[in-house]
């Protein structure tokens, strides 16, 4: 018997399609095995139909623990992890006031490193093994965040910020160099090991329409990189854009024209969309990363869930840290449950969990590789206490008591209770880290 592989015993749970298009859309073994060798799944199922199949070797045991795929956090400033929770203002204000400022420390190597593994460890202590991150204007910070994620072995999707107008002068570039700057880290880093680059125009208001289209060239140039912006998030910000580039009849037609709507962008918040908009991000496939903690924060608005499963638009949820208020996944999918409460729309604790796993790996076209348990999927996968808290535990065993300790009730005591603590473990490739 091969000596490199490992069990974990523990209700394995993971998603083989989307909830909205089948109920049962999902594996659920309650007393289940996880089969690993070399960092690959080999596959799962019920333990005693399986263990037999691996005599004497040992298994990890976490029975009554949840073992799935680990979170993807399609959103998130890593160069922010420093400004969490700062008081009372709204978008443009916040980013003057305290997102300029923390984002020009970056020009430090040290400072970017520092930050990078802090961060990372944020991450894996909330259970989240992927994650597009926006760093600043300086590579060194790409490289740094990069390097750090490497050592983990971690798929990390990041890029440069391209920023040259509306901003303090030491963190703009300039299109020639933006564009230099950027093809010379997609030379470095883009698929090296488990590290995917993203072309990071930051928004419509601090780049030019020429930096925009640049943008727009690179990912032509390498289309199997990613694109992350901001679209559509505040009142004020639409207002400024749609006055910055008066020939455009919306927000997203200045993305589109410049060659930035395509089936690799990740659009983050897209709270305020008019119809005709959710209908060229639906044919484009665009992906959308719905960003609840932020948007409650930063009173940007409620993004309109049901709007977007209409239009079958790709919705995957993300922190935004440091507009966000928490590094957690398992936070985020609780507070878009009550945004969409607010839309008249109590979504379910399966199509939250799938828009950070396999709908997310599926929307970045890396389901071969995370977000669920196929076999030769990376084994990327959490180890999730359902009673990590006194209050936990006393739901749980009054949900046992009525015979509803069933997974729907499972998973949405961790989304509205749960954080960091609920985390018991964390793999990277069947490392735990
Ligand atoms: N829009 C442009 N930049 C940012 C940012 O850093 N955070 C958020 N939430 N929105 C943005
Ligand atoms: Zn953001």
């Amino acid at each position: 018997m091969n000596k490199d592989i490992q069990l974990f015993r523990g209700e394995v749970f993971y998603f083989t399609d989307s909830p909205l298009e089948r109920k049962d859309a999902y594996y659920y073994y309650p007393d289940g095995i996880l089969v690993v060798s070399e960092g690959k799944i080999v596959e799962s199922g019920n333990y005693d139909v399986i263990h037999t199949r691996y005599q004497g070797i040992p298994v990890t045991d976490y029975s009554g623990k949840l073992i799935m795929p680990g979170f993807i956090d399609s959103h998130i400033h890593y160069s922010q992890s420093e400004i969490i929770g700062m008081y009372g203002c709204q978008l443009l204000d916040w980013l003057n006031d305290y997102t300029f400022p923390a984002e020009e420390a970056f020009s430090s190597p040290e400072h970017a490193e520092q930050i990078a593994r802090f961060f990372i460890r944020e991450l894996l202590k909330n259970g989240t093994t992927t994650c597009m991150a926006y760093a600043t204007v300086h590579p060194i910070s790409v490289e740094s965040l990069f390097a750090v994620a490497s050592e983990y072995n971690m798929c990390m999707l990041t890029g440069k910020v391209l920023m040259n107008r509306n901003a303090p002068e030491n963190i703009l570039d300039t299109t020639g160099k933006g564009e230099t700057e950027t093809r010379s880290l997609i030379e470095s880093w883009h698929r090296k090991g488990r590290n995917r680059y993203v072309i990071t125009p930051r928004f419509a208001i601090t780049s030019t329409l020429d930096q925009l289209e640049s943008a727009g060239r690179l990912h032509a140039e390498y289309p199997d990189t990613y694109i992350q912006t901001h679209l559509s998030e505040n009142k004020d910000e639409i207002a400024s854009v749609l006055s910055l580039c008066p020939e455009h009849s919306d927000y997203l037609e200045v993305y589109e024209r410049t060659g930035l709507l395509t089936d690799h962008t990740v659009f983050g918040h897209c709270i305020h969309l008019s119809a005709k908009e959710c209908e060229r991000l639906a044919s484009a496939k665009a992906i959308i990363a719905h960003c609840p903690t932020s948007n409650l924060f930063l009173g940007s608005g409620l993004f309109n869930m049901p709007q977007a499963n209409y239009y079958n638009l790709q919705t995957t949820l993300a922190t935004d840290v440091a507009g966000g208020t928490s590094f957690s996944m398992l936070r985020t999918m609780g507070e878009a449950y009550k945004v969409q409460q607010l839309n008249g729309y109590p979504i379910s604790s399966l199509e939250l969990l799938y828009k950070c796993t396999l709908g997310c790996a599926k929307a970045l076209h890396l389901e071969n590789e995370i977000g669920n348990f196929k076999p030769g999927c990376n084994a990327d996968f959490i180890v999730v206490d359902y009673a990590s808290t006194s209050s936990q535990q006393l739901r749980k065993e009054h949900l046992v008591r009525i015979g509803k300790w069933n997974i729907e009730n499972k998973l949405f005591g961790l989304q509205i209770l749960g954080d960091d603590r609920a985390i018991q473990a964390t793999y990277l490739m069947g490392v735990q880290v």
